[in-house]
């Protein structure tokens, strides 16, 4: 049966304890790591969230201590009491390796079944099934380390924003949808029957609204709620640091969210990055990486030899030219040593970004390539001149309209980089992207959406070409990206009705539309509005990657997994047919094909 704590009082954490306090005497608490009994010495490992300490049951212990001892598995919870001695056998690879515990009282207050995985540092277990036992997940250090980094961080974010004015507010959870280009989750309404409230995409709108309120500075850490498909760095629900600010433009949001930034470096990683971030048009930024939130850690940049190859009777750059696409290459130095499969693997890289295929030459004597018997001598030399490439480099080369060239060699850029070992892994190289376009084409749906939001503000000298020319509007909007990974994003907004309501018109809704959706907004707007602008940051993302992992699943409680699902809770599951009843709703077989 277990044992209660009723008269021991916890005076110390595991591994807070030292040298310093060899001689006192300590009462512990937390899990057993592991047990180890040598005929009548015991020695077991105490963990709790500070980490571990060594306890010793000897053969002089008492009869009641040693019978315990000898009772006590993995994961046993446990309270003792003991003086803290040197160890005769230091271990240096623990923390507390100097020291440990003579016990001389010990209570077993929660037994264990073996746990499903074992309990430790960098466990190499199935993720589903770590997630499954998701509370045991949790007991190990490496994820107590990324879940307390997360409280670092954002109590960060709190003193950080407090001390540079800003005020907390919450904002609902159950409103109405904010078009951020996902699907809602719907709540349906058992006061009204057949209306549904949205989990808001992000808190958008409140927050434009506090600023029409008057509160000049907000920020709020908030879950946020988004039904599209999963990635590494994506879950449904997910936690934004969330600013707007009045009276502003984009330079004061960049450099107040600079600031925020650099103290998290500074105070919680102790690496100081250096201001004022870097800054690239979204042009630029696709031009040269390929990517709109391009990891600059590494070169390999692109190259547009699309005049270069002009006269080069190679079918694909021909059809490429005389469409109005372009041709890009970059050059790898040292890669002419890689084998035929390893640059067939970047092609395989470069079809699952649409492209035909992955050109490549290797300018050596003599040249090898994909397309030799195209190219003249001069015109193998014109190439390898205007990448400045050596016979040791291998360049490759994509052909197609301009956002598939972008997509695929920007995506082999990367694969690159991995392959040749050319990213600087403890590297943190942050990013802005500004100028983004406004608007971008939706084929599917034969009309334009908008590319951040609809409340995102045109970049006030492309504002004549809203109505004669919308897909060369620039907006006035920027990403904050660090190591290829979209930090955060944000913008100016539209203050101004008549233009908002031109903007809602410009993607397509009618009068009627609009203000059936965002009629509270159009009619805010009518009473004297503030220039606003604001940004949101991914919490989950920020803490990934100044945590080193690879998924945001590693810095979040209690994640979902592909399927958007809980393996822990199984949750979605079906509901009781009275609950549905009172909605007024009910449910149909979907078929497979449906
Ligand atoms: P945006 O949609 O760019 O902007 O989101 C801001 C940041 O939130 C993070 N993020 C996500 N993180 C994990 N899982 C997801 N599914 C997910 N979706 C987004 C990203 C992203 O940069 N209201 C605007 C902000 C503004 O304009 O002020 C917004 O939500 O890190």
């Amino acid at each position: 049966m277990a044992e209660h704590i009723v008269g021991m009082k916890r005076t110390d954490y595991c591994a807070e304890l030292g040298e310093a306090d060899i001689g006192k005497n300590c009462t512990l608490m937390g899990w057993c790591h592991k047990s180890r009994d040598l005929g009548g010495l015991t020695f077991i490992t105490l963990r709790d969230r500070t980490g571990e300490i060594q306890l010793v049951v000897s053969p002089e212990s008492n009869q009641e201590v040693r019978s315990k001892a000898s009772r006590i598995r993995s994961e046993y919870v446990l309270a003792c009491s003991g003086k803290i001695s040197r160890r005769s056998a230091p271990n240096a690879a623990m923390k507390t390796g100097q020291i440990e515990v003579i016990v001389d009282e010990i209570r077993i207050l929660s037994e264990s079944q073996t746990p499903p995985f074992y309990i430790e540092e960098g466990v190499d277990a199935n993720e589903a099934l770590r997630l499954k036992y998701r509370y045991l997940d949790l007991r190990r250090p490496d994820m107590q380390r990324n879940l307390m980094l997360r409280h670092r961080i954002a109590k960060c974010a709190r003193d950080y924003f407090d001390n540079n004015g800003f005020v907390e507010i919450e904002t609902p959870m159950l409103g109405k949808s904010t078009p951020e280009g996902a699907r809602d989750y719907l709540v349906p309404s058992r006061v009204k029957n057949g209306s549904f409230f949205a989990l808001p995409q992000s808190p958008q709108l409140y927050k434009q609204l506090l600023m029409v309120s008057g509160y000049d500075r907000y920020m709020q850490i908030t879950k946020c709620f988004r039904d599209e498909d999963l990635r590494a760095d994506r879950q449904p629900e997910f936690t934004q640091i969330d600013l707007e600010m009045s009276f502003v433009d984009s330079d004061d949001v960049m450099s107040v969210t600079e600031g925020f930034l650099a103290e998290v470096f500074d105070k919680i990683m102790g690496r100081p990055i250096q201001l004022p971030i870097p800054r690239l048009t979204y042009q630029e930024a696709m031009d040269r990486f390929g990517s709109d939130k391009p990891d600059i850690r590494f070169g390999l940049e692109l190259n547009n030899i699309s005049q270069i190859v002009s006269d080069i009777a190679f079918p694909p750059f021909e059809t490429t030219l005389s469409s109005g696409g372009s041709i890009r290459a970059i050059c790898v130095p040292g890669g002419a040593s890689l084998s035929r499969r390893e640059v067939d693997a970047f092609a395989e890289v470069a079809k699952t970004y649409r492209a035909g295929g992955l050109a490549w030459l290797v300018a050596s004597e003599p040249a090898r390539g994909s397309f030799l018997k195209f190219l003249s001598p001069d015109q193998i030399d014109r190439i390898k001149n205007s990448m400045n490439a050596t016979a040791e480099d291998l360049i490759l080369i994509v052909s197609g309209d301009n956002q598939t060239v972008y997509d695929a060699l920007g995506a082999v850029r990367c694969a690159v980089a991995e392959k040749m070992n050319l990213i600087p892994e403890s590297m943190f190289a942050p990013l802005w992207v500004t100028e983004f376009p406004l608007l971008e084409y939706d084929g599917e749906e034969d009309r334009f959406v908008a590319k951040h939001h609809p409340f995102t503000s045109p970049m006030p000298e492309d504002m004549a070409m809203l109505e004669k020319d919308p897909a060369a509007v620039r907006s006035n909007a920027y990403d904050i990206v660090l190591n290829g990974t979209e930090l955060g994003g944000g913008s100016i907004r539209i203050h101004d009705q008549a233009l908002q309501e031109k903007m809602f018109m410009l993607l397509g809704f009618t009068k009627e539309q609009a203000n059936a959706q965002f009629g509270f907004l159009l009619d805010a707007f009518k009473y004297g509005v503030p220039p606003h602008g604001g940004l949101a940051f991914g919490l989950d993302r920020m803490v990934m990657l100044l945590a080193g992992t690879k998924s945001i699943r590693d810095v979040i409680a209690f994640p979902k997994v592909q399927n958007s699902s809980c393996l822990m809770t199984e949750a979605p599951a079906p509901v009781a047919d009275k609950q549905l009843e009172e909605l007024g709703i009910s449910v149909k077989e979907l078929s497979d094909e449906e």
